[in-house]
């Protein structure tokens, strides 16, 4: 195993996933405009049960619309997104664990309060859910800020607090929307070993979008990169396994560099 997974272990605080085997992704044909704008046009993919599909592509091309969509915060114009066997919004909510792109956190409860509110609806006691969720403050670069407001904090903070509030909802499926986007650098290559070593031990299946295309080749195993508007699949490429245990040998392996410039040569329009 890498040896990130050491700071991971048996002590997770994570829950266990609601369903040991997982759900996978399954998106058919799907469609979707906003009135006569037209966002995504026929696209398919498929995340396998416990998978890591890490999504790229132009600002604008629809992105956080196709993450609302498998999420089950809106609905198709065309096409079908299942998690599992579920089909219908309630049925995606209930499977999917989403992190939007901006924080949403309530403004009127403290850093810890917004962290234990999603194991709140899960019907956990204020007690427990403050504790399982102050687990993960040290090692989310928080602790000290339990009692914070989100006012309090700084942009990098709150993004934290929300990725932990994702996290502990204890969800199989996480649809991530650049969830370490206002991270300083140190702060993002901590982030995400961490988040690599905590599927490793306790995995999910993961949608992640992101603009950074290192960022996807180490933390997914297959990234697809998205067309300007409406968004379709332009490449598609599966990330070096076994991942190196140290990141920054991750990144410099010659076949991770031969994937990364594939990646933003089709970013950059071209195809394969
Ligand atoms: N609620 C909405 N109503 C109408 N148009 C919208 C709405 N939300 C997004 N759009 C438009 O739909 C397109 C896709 O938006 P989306 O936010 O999904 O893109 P994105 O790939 O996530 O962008 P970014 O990389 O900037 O986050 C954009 O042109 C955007 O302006
Ligand atoms: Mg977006």
């Amino acid at each position: 195993m890498p040896a990130k997974t050491k700071e991971f272990g048996a002590d997770s605080a994570l829950p266990a996933s609601d369903d040991a085997l997982g759900v996978a992704v399954s998106v058919r044909g799907l469609r979707h405009s906003y009135g006569e704008l037209s966002t995504i046009e026929r696209l398919d993919l498929d995340v396998p049960a416990h998978g890591v599909l890490g999504l790229v592509g132009p600002s604008g091309c629809g992105k956080s619309t196709l993450l609302e969509l498998i999420a089950g915060l809106r609905e198709p114009t065309g096409g079908e997104v299942a998690l599992g066997e579920g089909l219908d919004p309630a049925a995606r909510l209930a499977r999917c664990a989403f992190m939007p792109q901006r924080d949403l956190l309530l403004p009127w409860l403290s850093a810890i309060d917004n962290a234990a509110l999603a194991l709140r609806n899960r019907g956990v006691r204020r007690g427990a859910a403050r504790r399982e969720a102050g687990q993960l403050f040290e090692r989310f670069g928080l602790a000290g800020f339990e009692r914070s407001s989100p006012a309090e904090l700084s942009g990098g903070m709150r993004q934290r607090v929300a990725f932990l509030r994702t996290l502990v909802a204890g969800k199989p499926v996480l649809a991530l929307d650049e969830p370490f986007a206002s991270l300083d650098a140190i702060t993002r290559a901590e982030m995400q070993e961490w988040l690599a070593g905590a599927l490793d031990a306790d995995p999910r299946t993961v949608v992640l979008v992101t603009h950074d295309v290192e960022e996807a080749l180490y933390l997914c195993d297959r990234v697809a990169v998205l067309s300007a508007r409406p968004a379709r699949i332009v490449e598609e490429m599966s990330a070096p396994a076994p991942r190196a245990a140290d990141r920054d040998e991750a990144v410099t392996d010659p076949e991770f560099v031969a994937l990364r410039e594939r990646a933003l040569h089709a970013l950059r329009g071209g195809t394969r």
